[in-house]
């Protein structure tokens, strides 16, 4: 029929079989095979059509490189009404992910089985769009309004029996019955029933003043949650639609919609992140025939914050750790939080009784180095001291077998100089995790100058592995993540010294999407990390005293954040819920006097310009001096990592949206009037801005 699809008659069953690795998506090839193949079988003597696929999946969606491109014939839509019109008995046979377009294929057959492993979702959402083949009119046909709303809005896949449970699927395979043999079986028992067509477009759909109360909820839930996402919002007008219009309407609604998102910014932002994640995976100039090493058992030394939190991580994914701690109490500190958080992750319904105990027998605490002398892998995480982790590392090179890989968690520290002090640099890196270690997907991978290939290889196979989302960096103060951030962080101490208030900048900055804001985050984490960080730096290092003293006010005051009750804000000790303080606006103001600062009226626009062109010039910076692979690379660490909002698909993306050339204005303009040793424009930016170029053209000009 095409390239990707084939179709064949089997005991007068027709069989079309897609074949389009790696994940079956629905280019014009395999639309224009299908529909090749429904003509073929609406004329020959087959009595039923099956719609199967080779590889490890059911078709897994639309071609997304074929988006914001013009349209191929025949499109989704015409293919999809033609299957629904079919004359003869259609059945999907569902493995792997059926998602999205796939899913909405399977929802025009007449009825569908799947094998125990598949799964159904409809994730468009995760790219800023919504189903845009038929899935928001017939989901809800199928699984209910209820079930429709949650598949949808949260883009997570369902399991196949719950997918049963909910109408979307109409059979279960028996566990390890061939798909193909099993699907047949199926056909022909509605064959032999005279099973009608079951068209999911004619099911009838009720409406009542409680689903309306629904949709209501979720539309002012998910305006909150989705911190200003549109797709969310156009779904629920759907399914408004698909239970209050005819059929065809609701169809023609969705069409429109998902036109209307496809053209918005905030879903090109969302692809690029999603190409921008798997990218980041990939490591330039990588031999091809490198092989991961085996990693099956890690020692873990420092059982604090992130220490506990790395052990989960491997542990979750049935990898042995050894948690090393050199204080018998830090140990059983260490383990206890462990075990907290796991029985708060069953007590929440997040994870199985079985599957918390399984992770849990595979942590084992020691306070004996010796115990790493087999481990494959070591992942260092004591206190932030560089001679305390060269100590470590000269331990571990002593103890551990010549094959094992030592890493560091560190933040900030000189990766070159811990490798340094081994026989065996070409088997240290850093594997910079981000709090809580157990949660955070990004991880960063840090390249020191002696790291071997098949170190970092195995790096990002293990990544993976424990389903992080990777990216490489090089060796500097911060390396990509935290670098940057000290930049954002300083002009959000400006600002607030210079006339805004604790609540103006965050406001601002959650205002515009981000999970939380700078001031915020401090309370979090803690204002005395960063006050002790500072103490062991000289004046010069410590910069301008403008962007430090107010912390370091607060902390003299105890106001150490949340831990304390009180930081930026106060903290209702029952509901945790922050406050505006007086007492801070006073601290602020002495400051401001102190150091001759004559504040003035800040607005939100002023915060949030102000704090992400101070991210995309940094950014810049690290691409020109080769810290970070790409472009694309620094915007998943972003995403991942520091809570910036996915709709905006990442600083550098940010950048490529308002343009290079205004960005590199606004900066020029930052320079020329709030200071000229904070602002001066990186040179990436200047060239780019000059050349009229984006970040995204420079990166694809290196590419080719
Ligand atoms: N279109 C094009 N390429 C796709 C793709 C798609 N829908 N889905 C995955 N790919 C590519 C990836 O970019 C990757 O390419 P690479 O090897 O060159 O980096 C390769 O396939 C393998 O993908 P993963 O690394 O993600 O493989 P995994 O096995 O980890 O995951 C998956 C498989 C669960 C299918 C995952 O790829 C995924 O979630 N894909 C996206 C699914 C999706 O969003 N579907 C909806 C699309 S929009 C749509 O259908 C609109 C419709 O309503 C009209
Ligand atoms: P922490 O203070 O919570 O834990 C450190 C642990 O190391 C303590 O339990 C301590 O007893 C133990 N320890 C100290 N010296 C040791 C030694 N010689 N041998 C064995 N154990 C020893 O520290 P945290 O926050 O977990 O940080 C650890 C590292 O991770 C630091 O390098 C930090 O910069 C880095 N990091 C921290 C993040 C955070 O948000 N806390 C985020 C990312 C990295």
């Amino acid at each position: 029929m095409s390239e990707t699809v084939s179709y064949s008659i089997e005991d007068d069953i027709g069989i079309v079989r897609i074949d389009n690795p790696p994940v079956n998506a629905l280019s014009q090839s395999v639309r224009s095979g299908l529909m090749k193949a429904l003509e073929a079988s609406s004329s020959d003597d087959s009595k039923a059509l099956i719609i199967l696929c080779e590889g490890r999946t059911f078709i897994a969606g639309a071609d997304i490189t074929e988006f914001g491109k013009p349209p191929l014939e025949p499109v989704l839509g015409e293919v999809l009404q033609r299957l629904d019109e079919h004359n003869k008995l259609t059945v999907a046979a569902l493995h792997g992910t059926a998602l999205g377009g796939g899913l909405e294929t399977a929802l025009c057959c007449h009825y569908r089985c799947a094998d125990t492993s598949a799964r159904v979702g409809l994730p468009e959402v995760k790219l800023g769009l919504l189903p845009g083949a038929g899935g928001t009119q017939r989901t809800p046909r199928l699984a209910g309004l209820e079930t429709a709303l949650e598949l949808i809005t949260s883009g997570q896949p369902m399991a196949a029996a719950k997918a049963l449970d909910a109408g979307l699927v109409d059979h279960l395979l028996a566990a390890g019955q061939d798909l193909l043999q099993g699907a047949k079986d199926y056909t022909r028992s509605l064959l032999d029933g005279n099973a009608p067509l079951r068209r999911a477009s004619a099911l009838p759909i009720a409406f009542s003043e409680q689903d309306k109360a629904t949709l209501d909820a979720a539309r002012k839930r998910l305006q909150q949650k989705t911190r200003g996402e549109r797709a969310p919002q156009r779904i629920i007008d759907c399914l408004e639609a698909a239970a209050t219009r005819p059929f065809e309407e609701g169809l023609k609604l969705e069409r429109s919609l998902f036109l209307e998102c496809m053209s918005d910014p905030q879903s090109s932002a969302l692809r690029h992140l999603f190409f921008a994640e798997r990218e980041a995976a990939k490591v330039n100039g990588l031999a091809k025939d490198t092989r991961p090493l085996p990693v099956e058992q890690v020692g873990i030394i420092g059982a604090g914050t992130m220490g506990g939190g790395i052990a989960m991580c491997f542990a979750n994914a049935g990898i042995a750790v050894t948690l090393i701690d050199n204080s018998p109490e830090g140990l059983e500190r260490g383990l206890g939080l462990i075990a907290r958080n796991y029985s708060t992750s069953v007590s929440r319904g997040r994870l199985s009784e079985e599957k918390s105990a399984a992770a849990q027998a595979l942590i084992q605490g020691s306070t004996d180095y010796t115990s790493l002398a087999n481990v494959d892998l070591v992942i260092e995480a004591v206190f932030e001291n560089l001679e305390l982790k060269q100590t470590v590392f000269r331990q571990l090179d002593n103890i551990c077998k010549p094959g094992a890989i030592l890493a560091t968690n560190t933040s900030y520290q000189d990766v070159n100089a811990i490798a340094a002090v081994t026989n065996r640099p070409q088997q240290v890196l850093g594997l910079h995790f981000f709090s809580p270690a157990n949660v955070m997907k990004l991880l960063e991978i840090v390249r020191a100058d002696h790291s071997s290939d098949e170190i970092i290889a195995t790096a990002m196979a293990v990544a993976k592995r424990i389903g992080k989302v990777p990216v490489l960096a090089g060796v500097c103060y911060g390396f990509i993540g935290n670098r940057m951030l000290r930049h954002y962080q300083r002009e959000a101490q400006l600002c607030l010294i210079e006339g805004a208030t604790p609540a103006q900048i965050d406001s601002a900055m959650e205002g515009w999407g981000m999970a939380m804001g700078p001031l915020a985050v401090g309370d979090l984490a803690g204002l005395d990390i960063g006050y002790k960080a500072r103490q062991a730096l000289s004046d010069d290092e410590k910069g301008d005293p403008k962007s430090y003293r107010v912390p370091d006010l607060l902390v003299e005051q105890g106001r150490l954040g949340q831990k304390a009750g009180k930081g930026y804000y106060q903290y209702d000790p029952e509901t945790r819920k922050r406050s505006d303080d007086p007492a801070v606006l006073e601290v602020v103001e002495s400051a401001a006097r102190e150091l001759g600062v004559e504040r003035r009226a800040i607005s939100a626009e002023e915060i949030v310009s102000r704090l992400t062109c101070a991210l995309i010039n940094e950014g810049a910076r690290i691409l020109e001096e080769g810290i970070a692979q790409r472009p694309g690379d620094i915007d998943a660490v972003y995403a991942y990592g520091y809570g910036f909002p996915r709709h905006r698909g990442g600083p550098m993306h940010l950048a490529d949206t308002l343009g290079v050339k205004q960005v590199y204005k606004t900066v020029c303009h930052y320079r020329d009037t709030l200071s000229a040793d904070n602002w001066q424009p990186s040179a990436l930016l200047e060239a780019l801005a000059n050349s009229d170029d984006s970040f995204s053209g420079w990166q694809a000009q290196r590419q080719a």
